[in-house]
């Protein structure tokens, strides 16, 4: 027999179909709780979408170690093959709205959460392991530039473009987003990246530079500008179709995950800024090292309470993996936590999403809205004379070495470093066909913009990564307008 309805404090409730009112054909009565409260909720249901990555999927599953790298990190969940910790991963996109499209050319987001022994563990990546920008200084104008303009409520390519045209760095990421990999055709069949570098610290305190690559053992599958057409059309909520039926039908989707190892001392004489987020490290010079597999297996039984309420914070670290000096990872550090003290409040971290699963928290955090007594009787202040938690004076992470003025610098101080060599690079690796394709899309977009010095001075920076990219762009963008004003 199925359970008795109630309302929120649990009375009985008996009629959930008809309203209660004055006589048969008259007004509402203010005295009926169950339609008040059901309108009341309603009209409460939904929180502020995240500023950016608003439109996502999410699910559970586990992290297993197959490989030993307990001689690199002593971080607890890395600590032994065979150990499996639980995560929760979720996807996005990021320019769109909560309600947006998931098949767009776009980056997407791949966040992931470590539910490990010593608290949880949060890797906030992409499925690209560069960025467009190196400063978090330009991330709101940045994002700016890409959401819908203010005033016509639209995206607009002069803004997007004008961005670029001010941040040469974006060469990198813009050839990346515009070549064959800058649609996924679905969140299982693309890659994801950490893209900063972060520390790890072995037992011995010997510190490493790393980064994180989580191959898809689904292989690479993508979609060119028409196909996407084609889904955008049809299935606005394809990769969360897509996602949720494998994992319904028993086809889990997995990655394994390599890293890339950089002993410390050898940062401040690499021929690039190690922690500059718009470059890759070339696997010639730091190769892959298998570290385990990634597994999703289960569907949040509630979208809502596990995939819009959830929150991750690259600030989230365990003892044996902390932060870079990346300075976009600084700002990172800071903005997340922020951010979802507003969009969930003080206390979200005591939702079951985001709450430790194989361990608990115990602080003097106390009040706020929606808090609950996590902490018995116990004393809010610390030091006290009654036995409560106490801190380790074991440190997360290893110092890090600086020196210099305090000040706004524009470059680190490193040989070599421009912003478009790598960009060249990524364009030579290219098959013809592919190098093709970018043209065409770069040029589609490009040559929609209506300022010829904006176009000009995105010219410029592909010029600069490569010769030919950048004739060929220029062509192709110059037949385009041709073609508009003809
Ligand atoms: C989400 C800020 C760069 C990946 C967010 C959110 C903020 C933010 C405020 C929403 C958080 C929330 O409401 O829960 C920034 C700033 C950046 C930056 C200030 C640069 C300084 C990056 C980079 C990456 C990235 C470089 C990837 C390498 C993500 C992902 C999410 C996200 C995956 C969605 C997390 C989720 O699924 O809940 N970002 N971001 N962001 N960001 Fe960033």
């Amino acid at each position: 027999m199925s359970k008795i309805l109630t309302t929120e404090s649990g009375a009985p409730v008996a009629d959930n179909q008809n309203s209660a009112s004055a006589g048969e054909y008259g007004p509402l009565l203010i005295q009926d709780q169950q339609l008040l409260e059901k309108l009341a909720r309603f009209n409460r249901e939904r929180i502020p979408e995240r500023v950016v990555h608003a439109r996502g999927s999410g699910a559970y599953g586990y992290f297993e170690v197959t490989d030993e790298v307990s001689q690199f990190t002593r971080a607890n969940f890395l600590a032994e093959v065979g150990r499996r910790t639980e995560v929760f991963l979720r996807f996005s996109t990021v320019a769109g709205n909560l309600g947006s499209s998931d098949a767009v050319r776009d980056p997407r987001g791949f966040a992931l959460k470590f539910y490990t022994a010593e608290g949880n563990y949060d890797l906030v990546g992409n499925n690209t392991p560069v960025f467009f920008i190196k400063d978090p200084i330009k991330f709101p104008d940045f994002i700016h530039s890409q959401k819908r303009d203010p005033f016509t409520g639209v995206q607009e390519a002069d803004n997007v473009w004008d961005f670029w045209a001010h941040s040469p760095a974006s060469t990198h990421q813009i050839t990346w987003l515009f070549g064959d990999r800058g649609i996924p055709a679905s969140y299982r069949h693309m890659n994801g990246y950490g893209s900063h570098t972060y520390q790890w610290v072995n037992e011995a305190g010997e510190a490493f530079w790393v980064k994180y690559h989580f191959k898809t053992n689904q292989g690479i599958r993508s979609l060119d500008g028409d196909q996407s057409a084609e889904v955008l059309g049809s299935d606005a909520d394809s990769h969360q179709r897509d996602l949720h039926q494998a994992i319904e039908r028993g086809v889990f989707p997995s990655w394994t995950l390599y890293v890339q190892l950089m002993p410390v001392a050898e940062a401040a004489d690499y021929r690039f800024n190690p922690f500059d987020l718009t470059k890759v490290w070339p696997h010639a010079d730091y190769p892959l090292q298998k570290v385990g597999r990634l597994v999703l297996n289960k569907n949040p039984e509630n979208v809502f309470a596990d995939v819009e309420q959830s929150a991750f914070s690259p600030n989230n670290f365990v003892p044996g993996i902390g932060p870079s000096p990346d300075k976009m990872l600084q700002g990172r550090l800071f903005a997340y936590a922020d951010a979802q003290r507003y969009r969930l409040g003080v206390n979200h971290t005591l939702l079951a999403v985001n709450a430790p699963k194989a361990t608990e928290a115990n602080n003097y955090g106390r009040d706020g809205l929606s808090a609950v007594n996590k902490s018995g009787r116990g004393k809010n202040y610390e030091p006290n004379s009654y036995d409560g938690p106490a801190q380790t004076d074991n440190a997360l992470a290893a110092p890090v070495a600086l020196n210099g003025w305090t000040g706004t610098y524009t470059t680190p101080a490193h040989t070599k470093d421009d912003d478009f060599f790598q960009a060249g690079e990524l364009y030579r690796l290219m098959s013809a066909g592919e190098k093709t394709r970018l043209i065409n899309n770069i040029a589609g977009f490009l040559a929609q913009v209506t300022r010829d010095d904006i176009v000009e001075k995105n010219l410029a920076h592909f010029h600069a990564a490569d010769e030919e990219y950048g004739a060929r762009l220029e062509a192709a963008v110059a037949k385009l307008r041709a073609g508009d004003e003809g």
